[in-house]
């Protein structure tokens, strides 16, 4: 049976994360991990952990006998322009602890997530292909470019399976938003259930390229599962399910709620997303593990109207 350590666990892809892994591997044998938010979990096995704390790090790993490790812990896009130094110490130097600890302590499997990020202005915008050039505008994406690189010499080098997708802008509603610049998708359904107007810091037009969390979660599962013959990008996988702008999730939010209005005062955070690509092009993730997304846009705008009243009241009583 696996033994698994997510870091970065109370964030938003890891707290949804956590809970499939444990109905897949059982509650006893996901070990989630964060340095921020709650040092104690009733859902399972959960400590405190600072990934650049390396003898820490260590230590956990033989005291759960962890066999497999999901890397989530990292500074989003908009956080990271913030505080660049962080931003570089803990996506590179934190990768490079897990990779250095895979390595010696035989981990089977390692999962580290990068960005669609890593593409710059000079990335075709449209459909961008799997080997566009990847020349960042952001220490989010430099950070996430060193991770594709170091994570395929370790596979080169030392033969470590340590598998990756750039994830799209991940949106949903369990979690608050995390300080990306895609976030606004998250934020924007939290005031169109309070009745509130969104003030949107992307312009109306600006397109960019979006998943479903539980697609996202359905992603990394099915990757990890992937016979590793199979994988022939181990820098990091195009993966994509949509691509709207602010204006057209809030078209899609208005068919459920009619009223609801949204006003626009870009920010610094728009320059971050004009330099993003539009859409993505995943064929190599088709291909080689036959990814395919469940959720389009109206049904993502479903689920979340339906569901996060329903959290927002649990979260209350
Ligand atoms: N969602 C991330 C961000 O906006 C991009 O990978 O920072």
């Amino acid at each position: 049976m696996a033994k698994i350590l997510i870091t970065g666990a109370n964030g938003q892809l890891g707290s949804e994360l956590a809970a499939e892994l444990r109905m897949i591997y059982g509650t006893e044998n996901v070990i989630t991990s964060d340095i921020a938010g709650s040092r104690h979990s009733s859902d399972g096995p959960h400590e405190y952990l600072d990934v650049l704390d390396l003898k820490a790090f260590e230590a956990m790993i033989k005291r759960h006998s962890v066999d497999q490790i999901y890397h989530l812990a990292a500074l989003l896009s908009a956080t990271a322009e913030k505080n660049i130094q962080l931003g570089w110490d803990l996506n590179v130097n934190g990768l490079l602890n897990v990779l250095n600890l895979s390595r010696d302590l035989k981990i089977r499997k390692v999962f580290w997530p990068s960005s669609i990020a890593v593409f710059g202005p000079d990335a075709q915008k449209i459909l961008t292909p799997q080997n566009s050039p990847c020349n960042p505008a952001t220490v989010y994406g430099i950070s996430k470019v060193a991770g594709e690189q170091w994570c395929a010499y370790y596979h080169r080098k030392f033969g470590l399976d340590v598998r990756s997708v750039r994830y799209p802008g991940l949106i949903g509603y369990k979690s608050l938003p995390g300080g990306g610049t895609t976030d606004y998708a998250v934020d924007i359904y939290h005031k169109a259930i309070a009745g509130e107007t969104f003030s949107c810091f992307l312009e109306e037009e600006s397109a960019l390229p979006m998943m479903y969390m539980s697609d996202a979660v359905k992603a990394t599962i099915d990757l990890m599962n992937a016979p590793s013959e199979h994988l022939s990008v181990r820098t990091s996988y195009n993966i994509s399910a949509m691509s709207f702008t602010p204006a057209e999730i809030a078209r899609s939010i208005r068919k459920r709620v009619p009223g609801f209005s949204v006003e626009f005062d870009p920010d610094y955070r728009q320059e971050i997303a004009a330099s993003w690509p539009d859409s993505i092009d995943d064929s190599s993730a088709r291909t080689d593990w036959n990814w395919q997304q469940q959720y389009d846009l109206d049904a993502m705008t479903d689920e979340i109207l339906d569901q996060l009243p329903l959290m927002i009241q649990r979260m209350n009583s």
